[in-house]
């Protein structure tokens, strides 16, 4: 069969068996009445790793986020943070519609963290004129912006400047794994920088489902209401978070291969179709390519690849998305470069 690289998003993954064997094995109860052991035993894990006091088990890290930023802001609030964050871009106006907390964004390249832009946005205390800002959100690794790695440096500055004025900050880690796997950078540094942390067992580390979110004890107790509220309260949910746990002891270290095999890709686009990437930027598994800079629109690039079995998403009209994961191999690998490479340098 000809080979098919399906580098949609790091989500299509698919538990392997001794995934599946460690859910089957699971000890499990009602989590809904805090007594399922194996959901406790990931809480606890994440909390540890990330530095935080307590955590709490999510169906998913929209919900995981959602609940993150109610604890920071209510309506008529404001939340600010970079407009090709997920929470702004992909989270369906969740912040809006069930909070009725509204937003402000600064434009930042590749989704890099521009504090100095978020601090001459912020507003602590807007009085009866303007909106008060209450969280600032930051997504490490991100997405859109092509897997990119906030800055430690960057990150305890905002923290910094933030907390001086009782402005908190959201970290969207669904992907902090990948920042802390491509840095070395401890995971729990990344997590003192922010009042709550969101982190995902879904996306390449491999679960079928589950997010976490990481706080202090008082906050996470209130999240607990607040996920309940939004009917994410499940019951013998210890199936799945063993599969978070195995991820979590197997599926990590790996990530760097996920990285290498990303780069490695980026390198040889940019050698055939200049503009349409720069290696440096690519510092984990995604890679997000100006298409435009080679003639062509992204919906375009993206089905033409489709159709030699290279899937890909047009993440706007200019910019192709290329996400490596667990279920990518370096056939894969080398049969993606080799398509993309052929459709993008016939135009170059
Ligand atoms: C940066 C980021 N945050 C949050 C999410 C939301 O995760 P979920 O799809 O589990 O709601 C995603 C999903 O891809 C993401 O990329």
């Amino acid at each position: 069969m000809a080979v098919v690289a399906d580098l949609r998003s790091d989500t299509l993954t698919r538990p392997t068996a001794a995934m599946r064997a460690a859910m089957v094995d699971a000890e499990v109860g009602d989590d809904v009445y805090g007594e399922d052991p194996t959901v406790v035993a990931l809480e606890r894990r994440v909390a540890d790793l990330l530095g935080h006091e307590a955590a709490l088990f999510m169906p998913t890290g929209s919900m995981a986020n959602q609940v993150g930023l109610r604890l920071h802001a209510g309506p008529g609030q404001e939340v600010i943070t970079d407009s090709l964050a997920h929470v702004l871009r992909a989270e369906l106006g969740a912040a809006a519609a069930y909070s009725g907390i509204t937003t402000r964004s600064w434009v930042a390249g590749r989704g890099r963290l521009d504090v100095d832009a978020a601090l001459a946005m912020m507003v602590p205390d807007g009085g009866l004129y303007q909106v008060s800002t209450a969280c600032v959100v930051v997504e490490n690794t991100h997405n859109f912006g092509g897997g990119t790695v906030q800055p430690l440096a960057d990150l305890r500055r905002l923290r910094e400047a933030t907390a001086e004025v009782g402005v908190r900050v959201h970290l969207d880690g669904a992907r902090l794994w990948n920042a802390s796997v491509a840095t070395g950078v401890a995971l729990s540094d990344y997590g003192s920088c922010a009042d709550t942390v969101s982190v995902c067992l879904s996306k390449g580390l491999g679960a079928p489902v589950g997010s976490v979110l990481a706080a202090d004890a008082a906050r996470i107790q209130q999240a607990r209401v607040w996920r309940k509220r939004l009917g994410g309260g499940m019951r013998q949910v210890g199936l799945l978070a063993a599969a978070g746990l195995h991820a979590l002891d197997h599926h990590v270290d790996r990530l760097a291969h996920d990285h290498a095999r990303a780069r490695r890709a980026a390198e040889s686009l940019a050698a055939v179709a200049p503009g349409v990437v720069d290696p440096t930027d690519v510092h984990t598994n995604i890679l997000v390519l100006d298409v435009s800079a080679a003639g062509w629109s992204a919906g375009e690039l993206v089905a033409r690849a489709g159709e030699a079995g290279v899937m890909g998403y047009p993440t706007d009209p200019r910019h192709a998305r290329y996400v490596w994961h667990l279920d990518v191999d370096d056939p894969m690998t080398d049969h993606a470069v080799a398509v993309l490479g052929e459709l993008l340098g016939s135009r170059a």
